[in-house]
């Protein structure tokens, strides 16, 4: 016999496998507080009308109250048989307050009603992300003051290039999660609209209010149209590419770590908090936590390929292709959370060894530009004769075997006559560092006055 909401013109049930296919209850259970509010914001708004009478409205709210309480204590069964977060919660409330919930669903349907839902929930899920990003943030920012003149080397091609600070490094990252609050926050403005009333489709001959239950929804306003409202997940699409974009730069940062922690470079330790250990060779400490953060942006941009794909064809309106539009979202904010945490963890922990990234960053004849810029600002040389000339320089320190720091004020001369002792004054990498002062460059006085910047553009407003 049909039991199911929906089964008037039906005489069997469904088969197991249609059941088993069909039902989304499992995962779209996450959606169960932002069912009820929306549903809330019908009745009020149906009660308003004169749709619903008051008795009926409070029956409702009050059914809704308990089925909401039962959820959070744990105690609420939910059932495949019932398919969905939708029909799970109506069916509860007719067992709970019998016919008056059957009149909840006047003038709404599931369409409208899981593309309100699930708007809401993207849009909590984005300020969560919000702060987690302001939390890595903010040890990113701590890290970067503290290593204000850390020298360390910048790198073009990964070959050592100019030496920068360890501070002005960190801040590059403040700058792309800076910019990842911004798409969040661009895209949330963008979604921020009610499909509520929207019907199945086309509308509805109810004097709905829509204006209403979009502000009780805290909606900027309703969506224009109901055939729109109902079948573009747009705003699940925007949510994941700025989800991807973050995961790659979380990426880029752990692949960082990463290199920065091996034998070979020695910059960076990672805490016993975010290391393991092998189960074969004593000496490991192996960067896992880095690793995952790297191969866990694989996920995520799976997850936006899979819905673009999915979203792709479908003809307008509502398709039940649309179903699977959660789980990406899901696993893409539940993944991206953890990976938010544990970045931060490991930039808060991280110690570093200024000794080694010192060394590394004088190695490679990393302050030949100096030089050269020396000539051209001293000497009035063009840079591309200063740039040939400093080659030279670069060229006798090679063969013998020595830095540019260690050559002595003859071997200079010896290459060009216009280069006095006084050049050496600025081939040691702090002085190069002190030299970059440039807006946006990576002098130690630089980045304690972007840190300062950076508390006042990204921390010092209020958390949502
Ligand atoms: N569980 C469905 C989904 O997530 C709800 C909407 C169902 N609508 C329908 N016409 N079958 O998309």
């Amino acid at each position: 016999m049909a039991s199911q909401i929906w089964g008037g013109r039906f005489s069997g049930g469904p088969s197991d496998i249609m059941e088993a296919i069909n039902a989304s209850i499992d995962f779209d259970k996450r959606l169960a507080k932002q069912d009820i509010r929306g549903s809330r914001a019908h009745c009020a708004m149906l009660v308003a009308q004169g749709i619903l009478s008051k008795d009926d409205g409070e029956a409702i709210m009050a059914g809704l109250l308990k089925i909401e309480k039962d959820i959070s204590d744990g105690t609420f069964s939910f059932k495949r048989a019932l398919e969905d977060i939708h029909m799970n919660i109506e069916g509860r409330l007719s067992d709970l307050i019998g016919e008056p919930a059957g009149r909840l669903h006047t003038a709404r349907s599931r369409n409208d009603q899981v593309a309100t839902d699930f708007r809401l929930w993207v849009r909590a899920a984005i300020d969560t992300l919000d702060d987690g990003l302001r939390g890595l943030q903010t040890a990113l920012i701590d890290k970067a003051e503290e290593h204000a003149d850390t020298v360390m080397p910048g790198f073009t091609h990964l070959q050592a290039a100019q030496p920068v600070t360890l501070g002005h490094h960190l801040l590059a990252y403040v700058e792309m999660t800076g910019r990842d609050r911004g798409r969040f926050a661009d895209a949330r403005a963008r979604m921020n609209e009610s499909p509520l009333g929207a019907g199945a489709l086309a509308g509805t001959s109810f004097p709905l209010d829509r204006e209403r239950t979009a502000k009780d929804l805290d909606f900027d306003r309703p969506m224009a149209n109901s055939l729109d409202a109902v079948s573009d997940r747009d705003f699940a699409l925007e949510f994941l590419s700025a989800s991807s974009i973050l995961s790659v730069h979380l990426s880029r940062l752990a692949e960082e770590l990463v290199i920065w922690a091996s034998a070979q470079f020695g910059f960076i330790t990672f805490s016993d908090a975010f290391s393991t250990g092998s189960s074969m060779m004593p000496q490991k400490r192996n960067p896992d936590a880095a690793e995952l953060l790297r191969g866990k942006a694989g996920r995520i941009i799976g997850a936006m390929n899979g819905l673009l794909i999915v979203v792709k064809g479908l003809p307008l309106t509502y398709s039940k292709d649309m179903q699977e539009d959660k789980e990406p979202v899901f696993d893409a904010f539940d993944t991206l959370e953890l990976c938010l945490a544990a970045a931060t963890g490991m930039i808060a922990d991280i110690s570093v060894d200024k000794a080694t990234m010192r060394d590394a960053a004088g190695a490679g004849y990393t302050t030949a530009t100096d030089l050269a810029d020396w000539l051209v600002r001293e000497k009035n040389v063009a840079f591309r004769d200063s740039h040939h000339i400093a080659g030279q320089v670069v060229k006798l320190a090679e063969d013998k075997a020595c830095r540019l720091e260690e050559l002595s004020a003859e071997d200079l001369h010896a290459v060009d006559e216009r280069l006095t002792a006084d050049a050496l004054s600025v081939v040691s990498v702090e002085a190069s560092v002190n030299s970059r002062t440039s807006y946006g460059g990576t002098a130690p006085d630089n980045v304690r006055a972007q840190v300062a910047a950076a508390r006042q553009r990204f921390l010092s407003g209020e958390k949502r």
